[in-house]
């Protein structure tokens, strides 16, 4: 066993779950295979304890890091404000210079709170709905976090969750006096959202959404969610954790024409520093006074100042277009490979969030065996794509011949029936589970 994979051994043994985020486990990519330790990256190179270098085609720090890693200017003005102090007692200007900054994006918005993580941002944001409102039921769809609000879903129904991104979340420890309080719908599944309203109508504290995920959202949908949140006088929540910046400099819901009366970022606002931001209307967001919502290290000036860099370097080099750019590339690259291997696959997602899938019963075991020999080629990479402005030509041309002929390995294998040949470890774990008794 090498020293990566003797640490993550050790880290099981330390850390219930072996790490902080599901979407860093090794279990997800390839058990006993995928290195779950970094000693140093830049721009999308990664290495290593064992001094491997990969090119990380993957999730670029779990859809962080748009503009790279460890990037220049950002780290620069990380660093000034580590020099001049990141903590004191008073506070920090850069937070008025950011919360200014994303209303300036923002025009319909004039009231901002900031917190450090997205689920955290979410659960702030959920908060202020139902201190505006005084009213406790959620209408949510998509992912948003662990906390107790989002998870509650899942006590009447424990498969309400599955099909909102990652699959068999346990509510576990969430109190059984939640239930009740939240219940999803399904992106663009007007008929559905429109049959909670009418069941639950003005218990509705918030309905919330990621504006886009993987599809671009029907205007009858979109129509729906405007005329029926503001018939009820629920808050219009749209979660921008992962949509944001990616599209367009700012939220998607600008792009799309969605008028939400509140939005949450994390995640690319700050290119893998902590930071979340709940932007709103002033008169939603003044809850925010009536409800205790308070944390120290909120205050701490790195998240302000990476995010002010971060955006900066986001409109200045147009990065939506290069990441539309680099994900179109992938998705044609996988798209041809798969047919010069006579390989069925099916691409889906929007560009800068791109994802393939094997089209076969054996899928699990066909995508363990893609992260094995694509990390045995130097690359990071899984089923999905998460473009970033530090992939340039070069390295999405060596991915592409990469994928072409560890498709070519696969084509082979399935076709002779010997597909478990190519694989000696475990197969990939698809969604939440134990890790050890
Ligand atoms: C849409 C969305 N909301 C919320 C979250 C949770 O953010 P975090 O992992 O920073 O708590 C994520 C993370 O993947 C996300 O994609």
């Amino acid at each position: 066993m090498n020293k990566t994979q003797k640490l993550y051994a050790r880290a099981k043994e330390l850390i219930p779950g072996g790490t902080q985020l599901l979407s860093k486990r090794p279990e997800m990519f390839a058990p006993e295979l995928w290195p779950a330790y970094y000693d140093s990256a830049e721009g999308c190179r990664v290495r290593d304890l064992d001094g491997n270098e990969y090119i990380d085609m993957s999730y670029m720090g779990i859809g962080a890091c748009i503009v790279g890693y460890a990037d220049e200017e950002i780290d620069a003005a990380v660093c000034r404000a580590v020099k001049k102090g990141n903590m004191t007692t008073l506070n920090a200007p850069e937070e008025v210079a950011l919360a200014e900054t994303l209303c300036r994006i923002h025009p319909w918005a004039s009231g901002v709170r900031f917190a450090r993580s997205g689920g955290e941002s979410m659960a702030v944001a959920v908060r202020i709905a139902r201190a505006h409102t005084r009213r406790d039921i959620v209408l949510f769809c998509g992912y948003h976090g662990w906390h107790d609000w989002y998870l509650a879903a899942n006590l009447s129904d424990d498969r309400a969750l599955d099909g909102h991104l990652l699959p068999g979340l346990s509510p576990r420890g969430v109190p059984r006096g939640l239930s009740g309080t939240a219940y999803p719908f399904a992106y663009n599944d007007t008929e559905g959202f429109v049959r909670l309203v009418e069941r639950y109508g003005e218990k509705i504290a918030a309905v919330v959404m990621e504006p886009i995920r993987s599809e671009y959202p029907h205007d009858e949908f979109i129509e729906a969610i405007h005329t029926q949140s503001r018939k009820i006088g629920a808050v219009l929540v749209v979660d921008e954790i992962t949509a944001g910046w990616r599209l367009n400099y700012g939220g998607a819901h600008l792009k799309l024409g969605i008028e939400p009366d509140i939005a949450v970022f994390g995640k690319a606002i700050s290119n893998g520093f902590p930071m979340g931001a709940i932007i709103g209307r002033k008169e939603v967001m003044s809850a925010a006074q009536e409800s205790f919502i308070s944390s120290t290290y909120w205050t701490d000036r790195l998240g302000f100042a990476a995010s002010l860099a971060t955006l900066k370097k986001i409109k200045e080099k147009n990065i939506p277009e290069v990441l539309k750019r680099n994900g179109k590339a992938v998705q044609e690259g996988w798209k041809k490979a798969a047919e010069r291997n006579s390989l069925d696959i099916e691409v889906e997602g929007l560009y800068p969030l791109s994802h393939f899938s094997f089209k076969y019963d054996s899928a699990s075991l066909m995508q363990t065996i893609f992260v094995k020999e694509m990390l045995a080629r130097g690359f990071l990479a899984t089923g999905s794509y998460y473009a970033s402005y530090a992939h340039g030509e070069a390295e999405i041309e060596s991915y592409i011949s990469a994928v072409d002929e560890v498709f070519g390995v696969i084509a082979r294998a399935q076709s002779g029936g010997e597909l478990h040949r190519l694989l000696d470890t475990p197969v990939k774990h698809s969604g939440f589970r134990r890790l050890t008794k």
